[in-house]
């Protein structure tokens, strides 16, 4: 067993009851699920293919094929502009100062390539010019960095190609730049959900992660978006980042009841590199605290595991009276719906396709999955030479399929209904796969699920566990 990762399980706030998950993952024989949990990546987001070297005409025909039987599809543009580089970042960012006159050139230049890439992807993928969207994010990076006049053609061009008839419209920003007049811009062209990074309430800590702004900051602009009517407003928050006690994390949790937040999502901080999962929005580079290790700064120290389960505890605690989890680390108002975008492409009922245009974005359908190329020069190029940035294409084998649906569906923590998956698959149960109906066992010899007749629902430690479950359980089941 990892020493440093049960030294750091062991690195526990006396003024806290033990997390559950403590005993669970100090057991010897659950030891490769401390091991993932003490390094882990953001694992959820997307599920690899089991074929290495897809061919892309193959993989623009499986999504053209899915998109037009799909009744909804998620579309996503990534802009990956920001004006400073947070510590535990590893999204693929250009840096710059967005009231310097040379960086006007890079938004145009950003919002030029964005329509270029969608337009090779209309050209490549035809269903998707009638294909109905059901959401449409605005992801980055910091897209509330882009001036009017660019989000404005970029809209323009999304809008005049694209069916959004049905589409829910959302935006990410950052606190310091969602200010009064760019959430009316925002109001004005049709997004109703807005979405930002706080990481945390308190301006230590905030600045400690190399954020440039002020907690003041983020309560303006949730008060803002509430005044001009932009009712949804979803905030992201991080534990176990440097100097965060427990109880700066019961201070984020008694803040987020105070102000009533539509939407929180809640991630433990994750270290390992996004790369070898192919995950989200994939980086080329480490961030900071990767590169640096995790280096104490003075009395600011990094919580270890065990700290950072008392501190997810803590967050149930606070959150169960009011919120829903669902999928993982999205919490929603129980009188308000999940997030959407969420629910498209992860529900075991949907699980639709899902198309990324920009910068190391991914795209997937239950064939076949893609990652954009992440480093932004070559990006560039390759949509200069005519070609689409795809770095790598994956296919996704008959088997696999079943799996990947089987994982997503968990990550949503519905329970997983066999019916559901019998419709989805021809008559074929879970349990007729065999890396399912493996896993199934050893994870039910764990506590970590339960199988109630015909559906599989995660136990409260299967709940903490979930994303280490998905990533060690299915692929030790496999070997
Ligand atoms: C790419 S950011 C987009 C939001 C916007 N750029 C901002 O920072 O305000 C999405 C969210 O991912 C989360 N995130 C990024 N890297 C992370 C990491 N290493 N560990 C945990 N959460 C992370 C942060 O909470 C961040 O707000
Ligand atoms: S967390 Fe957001 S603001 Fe910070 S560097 Fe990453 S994308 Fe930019």
């Amino acid at each position: 067993m990892n020493a440093q990762a049960l030294g750091s399980l062991n690195d526990l706030d006396p003024n806290y009851p033990v997390p559950r998950v403590h005993e669970f993952l100090a057991d010897p024989t659950n030891s490769a699920m401390l091991d993932y949990v003490y390094n882990d990546p953001f694992g959820c987001h997307v599920f690899p293919g089991d074929i290495e070297g897809y061919p892309l005409g193959q993989f623009f025909q499986d999504m053209d094929q899915e998109i037009g039987q799909a009744r909804q599809i998620h579309l996503w543009a990534y802009i990956p502009t920001c004006r400073y580089r947070c510590h535990f970042c590893q999204y693929p960012t250009v840096i710059l100062n967005p009231k310097a006159a040379s960086s006007q050139q890079v938004f145009t230049d950003v919002v030029d390539y964005n329509i270029k890439e969608a337009s090779l992807w209309l050209q490549k993928v035809p269903a998707l010019a009638t294909a109905q969207v059901g959401e449409f994010n605005i992801f980055g990076g910091t897209p509330s960095l882009l001036p009017e006049a660019e989000l404005r053609r970029l809209m323009g061009f999304y809008r005049s190609h694209f069916d959004f008839s049905a589409a829910t419209l959302r935006f990410e920003g950052e606190p310091g730049t969602l200010n009064k007049p760019y959430l009316s811009l925002l109001k004005e062209l049709g997004f109703t959900k807005i979405s930002f990074g706080a990481q945390s309430f308190d301006d230590r800590i905030i600045s400690a992660c190399g954020r440039m702004h002020s907690a003041q900051e983020c309560v303006d602009t949730i008060e803002y978006a509430r005044a001009i009517g932009l009712e949804w407003v979803s905030v992201d928050l991080i534990y176990g980042m440097l100097g965060q006690a427990v109880d700066d994390v019961k201070y984020d949790m008694e803040k987020t009841l105070e102000l009533d937040l539509s939407h929180v999502v809640i991630a433990k901080l994750h270290m390992e590199e996004f790369m070898k999962t192919r995950t989200g929005v994939s980086g080329e580079r480490q961030s900071h605290w990767q590169r640096k290790g995790l280096i104490n700064i003075g009395d600011m120290t990094f919580p270890g595991l065990g700290k950072q389960y008392q501190m997810r505890e803590l967050v149930e605690q606070y959150l169960a009276p009011r919120y829903n989890e669902q999928p993982t680390m999205y919490f929603h108002r129980q009188h308000q719906p999940p997030e959407k975008w969420k629910g498209l492409i992860t529900n075991l009922d949907t699980q639709y396709p899902e198309v990324a245009i920009g910068l190391g974005g991914s795209s997937k359908c239950t064939r076949a999955e893609a990652i954009n190329i992440t480093g932004y020069n070559a990006y560039k190029q390759a949509l200069d030479e005519g070609r689409l940035p795809i770095d790598q294409s994956r296919g996704v084998s008959p088997l696999h399929r079943e799996v990947n649906a089987f994982k997503m569906a968990l990550s949503t923590l519905i329970p997983v209904d066999d019916q559901v998956f019998r419709q989805r698959f021809d008559g074929r149960s879970y349990h007729d796969n065999p890396i399912i109906s493996q896993a199934l066992q050893g994870l039910q010899a764990k506590t970590l699920v339960r199988v109630d007749g015909e559906q599989v629902q995660l136990t409260p430690n299967g709940v903490t566990l979930v994303e280490a479950v998905i990533n060690t359980q299915f692929a030790a089941a496999q070997a």
